[in-house]
């Protein structure tokens, strides 16, 4: 359907900066499915024994195996840095508790994943780089002492290395990126229409780099593994293999304690840092319809149909008012003189909402301005802020009009700001007819920036 918007003409300079770090967990399944692509046509080149390993990578072209391989390991640093960014972006936004809890713990494992399978991948490339970080893997594992001995007493060449601990390896390689892609689908499963797909400039603009930097930095194999000697001097990856000489340079038993305390730590962040939550959306059986609308508008799938009506599960429960937003019987034509909806927040309902908007326009204010809270108020306006901007009935844009204001504005957050995930993207839909409940066709509205101003045909 054709959007019935102005084009938009005006984005500030800190959203478009903000913007592309709202896309790092779509950047991270991109960077995955690059890692997958590539990997899987250099698993086709590859000669999976100790004999024939390190000559099979060696051997591929430099134009288009060599560039894929290139790839495949800028890519992995890059998953590693988008995946930190990523983490540090939730983390200084404060969105690891209450009901988040489950998206932020989900993610911990995540990080040991990503990096066991990068680690393991550079094993198989069978040079001395690679016989440094089995080494220093394996003096790690012997430092916990737990079932890692026959494995690693045969790296520190205390033992034979056989074809069959190579295809450990090849199997590692592939099965902790197996577990990784299903701890990421773990990891997105309480949000609604969680972003899982870059857009496209952002993934084909990662790809394009990545391609270049293989193009212009080809990466090298180092000289092929031999046990008989010490690996020295070689070129480390600082974002996958930092932990080897952070361990020489600490020790086993310290590394195990670092990496066990921060992976603690931030388990144990959501407890530690708890905060008393908003009361949570409730829903009213003699209101409510079962029609699903607040089931697919939840950006925290709080909700779900039991039978013919809605259920909140207030755990996870953001107290956004979005549900409330989505519902069609929060509409404030009602006649009855206590607005009950559906699906409301206990201490910021619908009946609250258009009594304030009423008060103010008794006023008779020449417009109103409906807001988001997190958006900038300008001063002496007629304002009414709403948790969310996707908590507005777009019902109340219509009221507003029809009881005299002459002009009504709905004001979002900005562009990747919205605390609530989906806030301006379904307040957009519903704005312009795409989603219900929308807008009647007698309401015209014209988008600039996440600005709506609206009027009556
Ligand atoms: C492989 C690594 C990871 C990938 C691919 C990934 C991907 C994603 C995606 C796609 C989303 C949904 C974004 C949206 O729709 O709003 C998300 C949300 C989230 N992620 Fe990750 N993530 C990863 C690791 C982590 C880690 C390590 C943490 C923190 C420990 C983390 C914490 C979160 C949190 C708290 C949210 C919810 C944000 C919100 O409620 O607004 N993620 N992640
Ligand atoms: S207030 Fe409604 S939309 Fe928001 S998280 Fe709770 S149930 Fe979902
Ligand atoms: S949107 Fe309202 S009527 Fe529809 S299921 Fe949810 S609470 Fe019930």
């Amino acid at each position: 359907m054709a959007s019935i918007f102005a084009p938009e003409t005006h984005i500030g300079l800190g959203a478009r900066f903000l913007a592309p770090l709202r896309h790092l967990g779509a950047l991270g399944f991109a960077l995955f499915w690059m890692l997958a692509a590539s990997g899987i046509y250099l698993y086709i080149r590859f000669d999976t024994s100790i004999a024939g390993a390190y000559d099979s990578i060696g051997e591929l072209e430099w134009w288009f195996g060599g560039v894929l391989r290139s790839l495949h390991r800028y890519a992995a640093d890059a998953f590693v840095a988008v995946v930190a960014l990523h983490l540090v972006r939730e983390l200084l936004a404060g969105r690891f508790r209450g009901f988040r809890t489950f998206s932020w713990i989900s993610g911990v494992p995540l990080v040991w994943l990503m990096y066991a399978s990068g680690i393991v991948g550079y094993w198989l490339v069978w040079d001395t780089r690679a016989q440094f970080s089995a080494q220093a893997s394996a003096e790690w594992m012997l430092a916990l002492g737990i079932g890692a001995e026959p494995m690693a007493r045969n790296f520190l060449g205390l033992g034979q290395i056989s074809d069959r601990l190579f295809s450990l390896f090849v199997f590692l390689h592939i099965g902790l990126p197996l577990a990784l892609l299903a701890g990421m689908w773990v990891h997105v499963q309480r949000l609604g229409r969680p972003a899982t797909v870059a857009p496209r400039a952002l993934a084909w603009g990662m790809l394009g780099m990545l391609l270049a930097l293989a193009f212009l930095r080809p990466v090298a194999s180092e000289a092929r593994w031999d046990p008989a000697l010490l690996p020295q001097m070689l070129q480390i990856d600082w974002f996958l293999l930092f932990i080897h000489p952070l361990m020489y340079a600490t020790s086993a038993a310290q590394l195990w304690l670092l990496t066990g305390g921060a992976t603690a730590a931030l388990v144990a962040l959501p407890l530690l840092a708890r905060r008393p939550a908003a009361p949570a959306a409730r829903v009213d059986a003699g209101n409510c319809s079962g029609c699903g609308r607040c089931v697919a508008d939840c950006p925290y799938e709080a909700v779900t149909l039991a039978g013919n009506q809605a259920l909140v599960y207030a755990d996870r429960c953001a107290s956004c008012g979005i549900c409330a937003g989505a519902c069609p019987s929060s509409t404030p034509f009602r006649s009855t003189p206590e607005l009950v909806s559906g699906i409301d927040l206990p201490d910021s309902t619908v009946h609250d909402l258009r009594r304030d908007l009423q008060a103010v326009l008794a006023g008779r204010p020449p417009g109103v301005v409906f807001r988001c809270e997190h958006a900038p108020h300008a001063a002496g306006e007629a304002g009414i802020a709403l948790r969310c901007l996707a908590a507005l009935p777009p019902s109340f844009v219509e009221y507003a009009l029809r009881k005299g204001a002459r002009s009504v504005r709905a004001v979002g957050c900005a562009e990747g700001g919205c605390a609530w995930r989906l806030g301006l993207e379904l307040s957009a839909e519903r704005f312009s007819g795409e989603r219900e409940p929308h807008l009647r066709p007698n309401v015209r509205a014209v988008k600039h920036a996440n600005e709506y101003a609206f009027t009556l045909r």
